[in-house]
């Protein structure tokens, strides 16, 4: 097979890669390691920043979004039972962030995509990228156990943070940075209604709690869990115990109704510090990994790619390779904010120490300093809607 663009992996960051380049026409084709049910069903994010819903809506993937996404415009931070409501849109002129999970939007993205009768290969795995410091790179990939070979000007490794893109990147044009957080994120999804209009991030004693939606009738919550933690030892009754302790608020009541997925995420944060190599390019997990509190991991796998698409139509419209050399800079600006915020929201709302330990009342102190300043509320606000892109140029 030959194409322009060779992409690995149809999560967000690969599915959006296909549709932008499309719509500058530019050919690519994507290949993909799981199957078509399994990519769909698989339960993630579901909270979309300002840019990546315009993106969306710019790229008329958006009919769905626009009718099923709900819009926020403010968020309930909480401590101790104690709550502080962040009020975007005066915080931040007008800017909100949309509910629509991850899953929907892939659904809507390969929907699209195969529609136009576009190339995207389920069950696809690439091997092996090679020759990426040529002009004719290839992938290597097995599909339908047979082996195949994608021939491409350039590759974008949007294949997430277990794909061949990094692995393949030569060890020493690169640094690694890595955390891995003594906590991990237990997520439910309910058919109940939700028990609150915008989102709850509690820090209590027994650990953080999130409260999220997907819709009038189906809840997403999370809750801190040690790490090496089972579902299993997770009941229903349990989970719904937790939850309500830990977002209590006076005249809160929390509503609990049957559990019909529940999985449990890591906390790490996993940066490299060049996105390239040659004319191969990463964008998304495969880059990078925050920590999932505030809701940042999607959003900069799409914040990515709009830098990618800038430098491939500099190259096949302008014949320009000023913009693909700049990819790692301008991606990097935002990636390391959101590294900094995913951090900040994670430290500032799971328990890390001894309740009431000095650790704890540094948290205490930042989480009350959002009371007596607009300066740090705008500051939670401006980041968690996102900042625009011409903030990084
Ligand atoms: P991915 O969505 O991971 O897509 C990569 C794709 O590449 C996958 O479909 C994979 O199957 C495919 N692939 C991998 N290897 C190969 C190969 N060799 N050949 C072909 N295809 C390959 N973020 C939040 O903001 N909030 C959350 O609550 C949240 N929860 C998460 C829960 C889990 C379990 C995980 C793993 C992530 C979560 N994230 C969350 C992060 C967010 O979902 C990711 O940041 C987002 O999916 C990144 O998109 P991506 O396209 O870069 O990568
Ligand atoms: C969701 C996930 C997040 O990590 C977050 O910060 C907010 C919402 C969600 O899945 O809805």
């Amino acid at each position: 097979i030959k194409t322009q663009v060779g992409i690995i992996g149809a999560g967000p960051a690969g599915l959006t890669l296909a549709h932008w380049l499309k719509r500058n026409g530019i050919s690519s084709v994507i290949l993909e390691l799981r199957s078509r049910e399994y990519v769909e069903g698989r339960v993630r994010a579901g909270l979309l920043e300002q840019n990546t819903v315009d993106i969306m809506n710019d790229l008329g993937l958006a009919d769905r979004l626009k009718k099923e996404g709900i819009e926020h415009d403010g968020v309930n931070l909480s401590f101790d039972s104690e709550r502080v409501h962040i009020p975007f849109a005066e915080l931040t002129g007008g800017r909100k962030i949309t509910i629509y999970g991850q899953q929907e939007v892939v659904k809507d993205m390969t929907d699209a995509w195969l529609d136009a009768d576009e190339e995207l290969y389920f069950e696809a795995g690439a091997s092996e990228i090679v020759d990426f410091d040529t002009k004719n790179p290839k992938i290597h990939f097995k599909h339908a156990g047979e082996d195949g070979i994608l021939e491409c000007d350039f590759v974008a490794a949007c294949d997430g943070f277990h794909g061949v893109g990094r692995k393949t990147m030569p060890k020493d044009n690169y640094r690694s940075y890595d955390i891995t957080y003594p906590f991990s994120w237990l997520g439910i999804l309910a058919n109940v209604a939700p028990s609150t209009d915008e989102l709850i991030y509690a820090y209590h004693e027994n650990g953080f709690a999130l409260h999220s939606l997907r819709s009038e009738t189906v809840s997403r919550l999370y809750v801190q869990v040690p790490n090496g933690e089972s579902p299993d030892d997770w009941s229903d009754d349990r989970i719904w115990s937790e939850l309500s302790t830990r977002l209590a608020t006076p005249g809160f009541e929390l509503k609990a109704g049957p559990i019909f997925d529940k999985s449990i995420t890591p906390m790490r944060s996993h940066m490299i510090d060049n996105l390239s190599s040659g004319r191969l390019f990463l964008a998304g997990d495969a880059a990078h990994i925050v920590p999932p509190t505030g809701g940042k991991g999607l959003n900069l796998a799409i914040a990515d790619v709009k830098h990618l698409v800038d430098g491939l139509v500099s190259f096949y419209k302008h014949n320009s390779t000023d913009d693909l050399d700049n990819y790692t800079q301008m991606a990097l600006r935002r990636i390391w904010r959101a590294q900094d915020f995913s951090n900040f929201m994670t430290t500032l709302f799971h328990k890390q120490e001894e309740h009431g330990s000095y650790n704890y009342k540094l948290q205490k102190a930042k989480f009350d300093y959002l009371k007596m300043s607009k300066a740090s509320r705008t500051t939670i606000a401006e980041n968690y809607v996102g900042l625009p892109f011409e903030t990084y140029e």
